[in-house]
């Protein structure tokens, strides 16, 4: 999956209007903690994980698809990407625990953690 039908849902350079009411550092900071235990969790890979992790991927997807919208950042074609690759990989995750699938869940989860990074990279301070 890729994030080209996320994107055409939000085509780049839309106006978002959405306004955190948190600093989006502490809205990170919750999502990174999620983030961070999901790959001890595949490596369990009991039932009881799979279905934590589906929770938590389509927790993370829903950040990507909020972070698209945030006022005044998405008018940023990059953010736009990055946020978009995102909600694409956590909803990737979300898909492969259901199935119960490690080694696809492992590849998305690194497609989300390189969003994480290139973001970083050009917007954190
Ligand atoms: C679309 C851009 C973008 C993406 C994608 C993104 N971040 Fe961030 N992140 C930011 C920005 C901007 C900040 C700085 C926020 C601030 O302090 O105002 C930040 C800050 C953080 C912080 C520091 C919070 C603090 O206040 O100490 C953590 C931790 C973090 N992000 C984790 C993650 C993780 C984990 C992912 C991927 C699963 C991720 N982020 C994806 C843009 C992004």
């Amino acid at each position: 999956m890729t994030g080209q039908a996320q994107d055409a849902a939000q085509p780049a350079g839309s106006a978002g209007s959405y306004e955190l009411v948190a600093p989006l550092g502490s809205v990170m900071t919750i999502m990174e903690d999620v983030f961070n235990k999901m790959p001890d969790r595949a490596k369990a890979g009991t039932p009881k994980d799979y279905k934590a992790l589906r929770r938590e991927a389509m927790f993370v997807a829903e950040m990507g698809n909020l972070f698209g919208r945030i006022k005044d950042r998405s008018s940023k074609k990059d953010w736009i990407d990055f946020t978009g690759t995102l909600k694409a990989a956590g909803l990737a995750m979300a898909d492969s625990a259901a199935k119960g699938d490690g080694e696809n869940f492992k590849k998305s989860f690194d497609k989300a953690k390189d969003s994480c990074g290139k973001c970083h990279d050009k917007y954190r301070d």
